[in-house]
């Protein structure tokens, strides 16, 4: 059977770092429509520099743009043993598109797990956070140090940066944006009774083991 993942939250709530565990574990690839944004604006591809405008100030990519990359990425060989959405769907039309797609592609959505955080946390985590340039770790000047300063844990890279969305200005932004959104998209997937809520606002660890028991009992 395979897993085919949705994880929720707003930015900040964890996801990416929830993300690493999950498809370290369960051996299925991240889908985060942000790192695919991110790298279409740093090969400056047509895709970045549409997405550019609108990441930048912390608005969301047109829902057309984003469902195009993400069916694209969908109907490739490796999602057959599952996937992990993540950032994705963020808007009703975006869910919709997305049942759409897996009904298609005969992938049913196994489960939907929302990391929830009280938003006051967020703007700290996200202004805190900095990441690894070689291979994309994220790590966070107060919550998540690498083991030894300066070096990253995972490939041992010295240099890190600081997401150009995650100046204070474009936080407000995000923030505003996906907490309007976030509310019916939670009741979209409760109704169809995906839904698993886990509380974000505990450590990275004991986040990963109340997601890691929903994901072993599902
Ligand atoms: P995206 O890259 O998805 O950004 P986001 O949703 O704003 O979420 P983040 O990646 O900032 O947060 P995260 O939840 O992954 O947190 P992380 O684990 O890093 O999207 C970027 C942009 O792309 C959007 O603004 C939009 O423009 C566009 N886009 C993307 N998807 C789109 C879509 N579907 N539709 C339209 N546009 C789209 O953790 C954050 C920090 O906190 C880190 O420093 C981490 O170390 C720390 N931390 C994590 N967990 C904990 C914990 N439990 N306790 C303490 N610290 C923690
Ligand atoms: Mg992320
Ligand atoms: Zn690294």
């Amino acid at each position: 059977m395979s897993l085919n993942l949705i994880l929720m939250g707003l930015p900040g709530a964890g996801k990416g770092t929830q993300a690493q565990y999950i498809v370290d574990k369960y051996q299925i690839p991240h889908i985060s429509t942000g790192d695919m944004f991110r790298e279409a604006i740093s090969n400056e591809t047509a895709l970045g520099l549409k997405a550019k405008e609108y990441t930048d100030k912390g608005n969301l990519v047109p829902d057309e743009v984003t469902n195009g990359i993400v069916k694209e990425r969908l109907a490739e060989d490796d999602t057959k043993p599952g996937f992990l959405l993540d950032g994705y769907p963020r808007t009703l039309e975006q869910a919709d598109a997305l049942a759409q797609m897996t009904e298609d592609l005969n992938k049913p959505l196994s489960a939907v797990i929302n990391i929830d955080v009280d938003p006051k946390l967020l703007t700290d985590r996200l202004t805190g956070r900095f990441i690894c340039k070689k291979c994309g770790a994220t790590y966070h000047k107060l919550y998540h140090m690498p083991k030894v300063p300066g070096t990253c844990d995972v490939c041992g890279g010295h240099e890190f940066y600081q997401r150009e969305d995650d100046k204070p200005e474009a936080v407000k932004t995000r923030l505003k944006v996906n907490i309007k959104m976030n509310t019916p998209l939670i009741s979209y997937y409760k109704d169809r009774n995906l839904l698993f809520n886990v509380d974000g606002s505990q450590s990275i660890d004991e986040v990963w083991q109340k997601v890691d028991q929903i994901l072993s009992s599902l």
